[in-house]
């Protein structure tokens, strides 16, 4: 029972709303909610800058909107079902009070669906697709003048929105996403990105350069670099090629106090110029997110991951020789097609060989047309996938509490997010190594780097005591002359 309960806090967090709109001007207000990743959340960015480059406004709250749109993720079923559920909720609303709500739903599950999603989902407006949002404004136009449905699901090539400088809402001012591709060629068997979000695409880098610049002159101290495959960054600028290596030292460059992380990073092409970028430049985090998904090499294989076990390990054992102290997360799926009691012990001991810092972890979701559901039986039974997901998760809380337990004593630079959410009086911020660090306020505030000495732990949470201001320039002086 408390298992299974974990499960759904899990899921529950990871599904979770990330935000909803801010700003309250133009004349028809939008609020818009964002469910699904890192990506999700930077394309809701670049909604809300087309719609209000349009005139609209953005509201937070779901009562006073004219528009209604919801974000959507399709990367498991209960994703969907969160946002069917939450459909049915503003459809409720819709019928009682607003009858001229405009409802729209945006994102990946819009694009599986298509036109799918009017049967199913009754009084939706609009259904719009991720290479769409440019579009968003006549499809607005077009449904509230017509009273009929409006859909764009067209998939590009080419679309970066790269002249789209983003509205970022619901910031903390402290840390930033920047979408430096869309879209993702790698087709493994279990995933639905492929056919959501189409093929891979980069940004140009002179484009991704100014917005972290701007970013860096709004005062933003962290960027994210997103994109579903960083590693396989390529944008032919004057006549030769980025590569991500390349563009992570040049994003690097725009200001020495600038923290950078990046997601995600897929193992297969996680090179050694990429891992000396991260040794050589003192504010690309000591910290990569490196999804694993098993620890078999036929389940590997038959998820079409393209490296074994072996040559994932001696990655990993790589990038600890060149740059040491760096700490990995990864995602694991539990319950793939044909997983045998023997391959699900071999992700136990990949876990146990590696001492992933975090987790994200999950049981396996068919998802229709892939790979998998078109090849492979959906053949571990629920209760079995829910007990070994759990014993994953038991095995990751475990191996993290220990790894933070090894903290303490160790000094951090933290940069602050913001106030811890237990207490005013004390705030929250993360490590290099992405590590959340709770310490008493005192005189610092959001976007202050400080040096903090952890005292005490739990398995998500390092606890500590400031011992000063610092720059990210300082500290990579200190290293230096140690
Ligand atoms: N591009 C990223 C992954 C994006 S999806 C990468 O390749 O690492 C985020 C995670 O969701 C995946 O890493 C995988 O662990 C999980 N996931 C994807 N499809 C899934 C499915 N059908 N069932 C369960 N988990 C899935
Ligand atoms: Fe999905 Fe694989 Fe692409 Fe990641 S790399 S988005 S898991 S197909
Ligand atoms: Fe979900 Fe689409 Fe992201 S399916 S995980 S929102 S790319």
């Amino acid at each position: 029972m408390q298992v299974i309960e974990d499960i759904d806090i899990l899921d529950e967090d990871l599904d979770a709303p990330k935000m909803t709109a801010a700003e309250a001007e133009g004349t028809r207000q939008v609020y818009l909610e964002t469910y699904g990743c890192q990506m999700n959340v930077s394309d809701s960015e670049i909604v809300a800058s087309v719609l209000r480059k349009n005139g609209f406004g953005l509201t937070h709250s779901q009562e006073e909107a004219d528009v209604v749109l919801i974000n959507t993720c399709a990367i498991r079923e209960n994703a969907e079902q969160k946002v069917r559920r939450r459909l049915d909720h503003l459809r409720a609303d819709k019928t009682k009070r607003h009858r001229d709500l405009t409802l729209g739903v945006l994102g990946c599950m819009a694009e599986r669906l298509r036109e799918k999603l009017l049967e199913q989902e009754q009084l939706v407006d609009l259904v719009v697709g991720p290479d769409a949002y440019r579009d968003l404004p006549r499809l607005l136009g077009e449904a509230e003048e017509t009273g009929q449905a409006a859909v764009n699901v067209q998939l590009s090539k080419e679309e970066t929105y790269a002249d789209i400088a983003p509205v970022r809402y619901d910031t903390n001012g402290v840390s930033a996403f920047v979408s430096i591709m869309r879209g993702c060629d790698n087709m493994c068997a279990f995933c639905v990105v492929p056919f959501t979000r189409g093929r891979e695409r980069s940004r140009p880098v002179t484009s991704i350069l100014s917005e972290v610049s701007q970013l860096v002159e709004e005062g933003y101290k962290e960027v994210t670099v997103l994109g579903q495959n960083v590693n396989s960054y390529r944008y032919e600028d004057g006549g030769r090629a980025v590569d991500f290596p390349e563009l992570l030292y040049r994003i690097s460059q725009v200001s020495p106090e600038l923290r950078i992380r990046y997601s995600t990073s897929h193992p297969k092409d996680c090179s050694d110029a990429l891992l000396r970028v991260h040794r050589e430049q003192h504010n690309i985090c000591n910290y990569i997110h490196l999804p694993v998904q098993h620890g078999n090499t036929e389940v590997l294989d038959r998820m079409r991951r393209t490296y074994t076990r072996e040559q994932y390990r001696q990655l990993i054992a790589r990038a600890r020789t060149i740059c040491p102290g760096i700490s990995f997360s990864t995602d694991i799926i539990a319950g793939f097609c044909g997983e045998t009691e023997a391959q699900h012990e071999d992700t136990l001991s990949l876990m146990r060989e590696v001492r992933y810092d975090h987790a994200y972890m999950f049981m396996y979701s068919e998802r229709p047309n892939t790979y998998a559901a078109r090849k492979y039986e959906d053949d571990v039974p629920e209760a079995v996938k829910k007990r070994r997901l759990s014993e994953i998760i038991t095995l990751q809380r475990t191996i993290s509490e220990e790894k933070n337990r090894t903290e303490i004593g160790a000094e951090h630079v933290v940069l602050v997010e913001g106030p811890s959410k237990r207490s005013d009086a004390q705030l929250c911020g993360r490590t290099d190594t992405n590590k959340m660090v709770v310490f008493d306020r005192e005189d610092y505030t959001q976007g202050d780097y400080v040096r903090v000495r952890i005292t005490d732990c739990t398995s998500a949470t390092l606890m500590g005591e400031p011992l000063g201001p610092t720059t990210l320039a300082a500290e990579a002086g200190r290293l230096a002359v140690a």
